[in-house]
Order: structure tokens, then C-alpha cells, then sequence
């Protein structure tokens, strides 16, 4: 495929496999490793997991349902898509968001990804302790406070531009085919290491057992946010890689695919790294810095411990790189397509507005811990506004378009490749997208206000 193809030429993804790999990459990253975790611990475990998955598959499905035929159906970016189908109105106006959105997601998500750069060499030179479990915390504040981080963020985002400029992006798709299931296999070893270790009854119950009288608007809310931001939803960015999709890609299939496939990677790691949070007596409230504490001490178990950690970090590292790859898409293409800019001046120009995000976020961990606007730092207030707010908005906006602005014959044609196969959940899905979608992110939100 070449996404870095020239902008005048829209590029296409070679085979079906390459097409669902590519988006399944997107969607798998630190949203499943890192955040689910520390989010399913921050609001409870069992409630938080069943409100997530409930989302899911009510609205992630049908969403990513919505974003693949409106970006393969008008092949271009979130701003000329919404243009061509509803010419009329400003609907485009959807993609400022979806351009602010993943700006700021970018900043915060290459502290994260800086952070796995920094684990996975300090692994690789012997640097990480794995002998003492009482230095987790320790660790993690020796690595991530101070200026040390903005170096490791920009090495992240340097990394991000080569690909994105250099036009590799082949070369990390075939990569990335062979070392996803790689990750995946290890993360399911990790799994059954959780089995052997004393907390593991106390820590599936906390991640499985919901506990109703814990579902708090903000549980619903978190929840919400995260079903959004793990399947890479509510900005365009779905859209644009569904753009480059082949005729033959049976969309309702590729959605469903996706977002099994994203979620069992959270459950994974949820099963991963809560045993080990009630063996080793960390508290699960511990927020963005939970895995980070964790994982050492579950690689401390293992006979050569370093060799995983380094090798465990360096895959985190790498489906880090696949998704903000695809948000990084979401500006360049709108630069581009939109603004006529050559690929390179409109890389060079979202590399530095991440570069500037992200330098505020690294140092949200040390020199600027203090400066906090209502209550959040730089870091979480990204987080916060992106996907608990930015996120559902756009997707809520897609939900209403296609639901009932545009041709219904428009999405039975892209969802059945012009009748050649059958849907058969077609009136279920445009229900879904009319009304549950929609009132179900409104009624979120005004729960999260305090209004109902
Ligand atoms: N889904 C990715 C993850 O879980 C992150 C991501 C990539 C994303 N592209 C996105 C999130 C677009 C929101 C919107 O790590």
C-alpha cells in the first residue's frame, strides 16, 4: 500500500490481509496495553469492563460500520468526505475536530510511546531492576520525571516523521504482520504466567465481576471514551484508512474483525497485569502509570527477565508506531487534499505541533506536575478532552450523517459491494446509527454533567 503515495493519487492497500492487518494495527496500541488497564482500574474493574464492551459492540460496530463506508464510498479524507455526500451543509465542519482530537492525542500518546523507548533500552542494557519488587514506583519516577522524557518523546516522534515522510510505511506493514501475532502470543504466555501468581483469583473477580453499584457517570463516561479511543473512532481516522480500502473488502466483516480482535487484546492485558497488581500490593487506582509499574515485576518472575522486558517493550514500541501513524493521516491528509500542501511541508508541520503537544505532556511528569487546570495536567487533560469529549462528539456526529443524512442506498451499496454479497443487518445497523448511538452519547454526557 502506499499511503505516502502522492496526494494527487489515492493510494489503495494491495490485499484484503494487508487492508485488515493496517487497520487492526491502528486500532491495537497503548489504548489496549496502557490505558484500558489503568482506566478499568481507576473506575472499578468489573463496571468499567462490562460498560466497555456493551459500547463496543453497540457503538463501535456500528460506527466503524460508518466510517468504512463513508471513506471508501468517497475516497477521501474526513473534511472532502462529508463535502461530497452532503455538499450543502458545513458537516465538514466534524474534521476540526477530528484534527484537534488527534493532535492532542498524538502529544500524550509519544510520552507514553517515549516511555516504552526508555524501558526497552534500559531492559536491553541491563538498567531495569528485576530483583526487587518493592522498586517499581521507584523506577518508574527515576525514568519518567525530569527532562528525560522530552528527549525519549521526540525520539518517538522522530521515529513517527521517518515513516510518515520516508514512505516505509510498506516496510512496517510487513513488519508489523509478523510481529503483531508475535505480540500477541507473548501476551498470551504473560497470561498464563498470571495463573501461577497469588493474586490471580482476587484479580480476575476486581476485572470480571461487576460490581452495578459502581456504574458512576463517570464510569459511563471512561467507558465511552476508551471504546473510542481503542478502536480509533470518532476523528476519521477509521475514514481515511477505510479510503484506501479495495473494493472486494467486505466492511461489515473487516468492523467486526476489528474490534473483536481490539478488544481481546485489552481483556489480555487486563488479565496480564491485574493478578500482578493484587500480588505485588500495588494499589489499581494508580492511574496512567499503573502498566509501567507493574510489568517489571512480572518480567521479574521470569527466568532471563531483561530479554523479555526488552522484547515486550520493543513490540509495544512498535504497535505504538502503527497507530500514530494512522492519527497522524487524519492533519496530513486534510494538508494535502484540503490545503494543497506538498506531504512533506504538511508532515513537517504536524510532526512540530505534536512535537510542542507532546513537550507539554512529557513534562506533565516532573517540571510542570503542578501547573493544573482544574485538577488535571497538561497530560491528562489531553487525554481527558480527546476522547471523553472530541471523540464521542465526532462520533456522534458520523452516527446522525449516515444515519440520516445520507442516501440509504449509499451505505447498502458499500456495505454489500453493490449487491454482490448479502447484509442482512442493514435496518439493524441504520437503527443503530439513527437512534442508539446517537441519544446513548447524549445521555452520557448529560449524565456526565450532572443533568439527568
Ligand atoms: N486506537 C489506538 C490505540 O488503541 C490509538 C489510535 C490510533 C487512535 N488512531 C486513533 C485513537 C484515532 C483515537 C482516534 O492505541
Amino acid at each position: 500500500m502506499g499511503l505516502s503515495a502522492d496526494n494527487n493519487e489515492r493510494a489503495v492497500f494491495a490485499t484484503k490481509f494487508g487492508a485488515v492487518a493496517t487497520t487492526v494495527g491502528s486500532a491495537v496500541g497503548l489504548g489496549n496495553i496502557w490505558r484500558f488497564p489503568y482506566e478499568a482500574g481507576i473506575h472499578g474493574g468489573g463496571a468499567f469492563m462490562i460498560c466497555y464492551l456493551a459500547f463496543v459492540f453497540m457503538i463501535g460496530i456500528p460506527l466503524l460500520c460508518a466510517e468504512f463506508c463513508i471513506g471508501r464510498g468517497t475516497r477521501s479524507n474526513i473534511f472532502g468526505a462529508y463535502r461530497k455526500l452532503r455538499p450543502d451543509r458545513n458537516w465538514h465542519f466534524a474534521g476540526y475536530i477530528g484534527i484537534l482530537a488527534s493532535i492532542l492525542i498524538l502529544s500524550f500518546y509519544s510520552v507514553v510511546a517515549g516511555w516504552t523507548i526508555e524501558y526497552c533500552l534500559s531492559s536491553l542494557f541491563g538498567q531495569l531492576d528485576f530483583s526487587d519488587t518493592q522498586t517499581g514506583h521507584g523506577q518508574f519516577v527515576n525514568l519518567t520525571t525530569g527532562w528525560r522524557p522530552v528527549i525519549w518523546t521526540f525520539v518517538f516522534l522522530m521515529c513517527n516523521f521517518i515513516i510518515l515522510i520516508g514512505g516505509v510505511t510498506k516496510g512496517i506493514e510487513r513488519a508489523s504482520n509478523i510481529l503483531m501475532p508475535l505480540f500477541f502470543i507473548l501476551l498470551a504466555a504473560f497470561c498464563i504466567n498470571s495463573f501461577t501468581l497469588p493474586g490471580f483469583k482476587e484479580g480476575v473477580t476486581f476485572l470480571f465481576k461487576p460490581d452495578f453499584s459502581k456504574i458512576s457517570p463517570s464510569v459511563l463516561l471512561g467507558a465511552l471514551g476508551q471504546a473510542f479511543f481503542s478502536l480509533s473512532l470518532g476523528l476519521g481516522c477509521m475514514m481515511t484508512y477505510a479510503s484506501y480500502f479495495n473494493k472486494d473488502n467486505r466492511l461489515g466483516k473487516t468492523a467486526v474483525t476489528t474490534a473483536v480482535l481490539d478488544s481481546s487484546v485489552a481483556i489480555l492485558a487486563g488479565i496480564v497485569i491485574f493478578p500482578a497488581v493484587f500480588s505485588f500490593g500495588i494499589s489499581p487506582e494508580a492511574g496512567p502509570t499503573l502498566v509501567f509499574e507493574v510489568l517489571p515485576y512480572i518480567f521479574s518472575r521470569f527466568p532471563g527477565g531483561a530479554a523479555w522486558s526488552t522484547l515486550f517493550f520493543l513490540l509495544l514500541f512498535l504497535a505504538s508506531l502503527t497507530s500514530t501513524v494512522s492519527m497522524s493521516e487524519i492533519s496530513i491528509t486534510y494538508f494535502c487534499e484540503e490545503k494543497r500542501w506538498s506531504r512533506k511541508k504538511a508532515t513537517v508541520v504536524s510532526s512540530a505541533i505534536g512535537a510542542v503537544g507532546g513537550l507539554l505532556c512529557a513534562l506533565s511528569f516532573g517540571p510542570l506536575n503542578h501547573l493544573k487546570i482544574s485538577g488535571m495536567t497538561f497530560f491528562d487533560m489531553f487525554d481527558y478532552l480527546s476522547s471523553n469529549i472530541c471523540l464521542p462528539i465526532g462520533g456522534m456526529i458520523c452516527s446522525i450523517f449516515t444515519g440520516w443524512l445520507i442516501n440509504k442506498r449509499f451505505v447498502k451499496d458499500e456495505l454489500t459491494d453493490n449487491g454482490k454479497h448479502r447484509f442482512r443487518l442493514l435496518s439493524l445497523l441504520l437503527f443503530f446509527l439513527r437512534w442508539i448511538c446517537p441519544a446513548a452519547i447524549f445521555l452520557i454526557f448529560l449524565n456526565s454533567i450532572g443533568i439527568i
